[in-house]
């Protein structure tokens, strides 16, 4: 399948969902209040990759990323890590709440795929 649609009306504020598209990860995180303040209100000049986060996501409650750390592959770990986003296990690579890489060997920030809302509560990824 090229693309896949999912419900994400039963993900709770804070909550990371991992889902397969064209059988890589993607993650869905459901942002908190705090978490879409700290990622709005990163300056640009702390970014190794630098992006907005409103570059990055369609809806600030909603964070859609492709769960592969742009090092060398691994699948990073959610809630976790200086910034409370992603931690890569295998190189240490730090990721914020917006996907964004912080620190550690990875060049860029965890890639947004195509997606849209269907509905509120139906995202088509793909
Ligand atoms: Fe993630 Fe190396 S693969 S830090």
């Amino acid at each position: 399948l090229s693309s896949t649609e999912i419900d994400i009306s039963k993900i709770e504020v804070g909550q990371i969902v991992t889902v397969k598209w064209r059988g890589n990860p993607v993650f869905v995180r459901h942002r908190t209040p705090k978490e879409i303040k700290e990622a709005e209100d990163t300056p640009l000049a702390d970014l190794k990759d630098p992006q907005t986060d409103a570059q990055r996501v369609q809806k600030p409650e909603w964070l859609v990323v492709i769960g592969i750390c742009t090092h060398l592959g691994c699948v990073p770990l959610g809630h976790d890590g200086p910034y409370d986003g992603w931690r890569c296990p295998c190189h240490g690579s730090v990721y914020d709440v917006s996907g964004r890489i912080r620190s550690g060997p990875a060049p860029l920030n965890l890639a947004v795929p195509t997606y849209s809302f269907l509905t509120d509560t139906k995202v088509k990824i793909g």
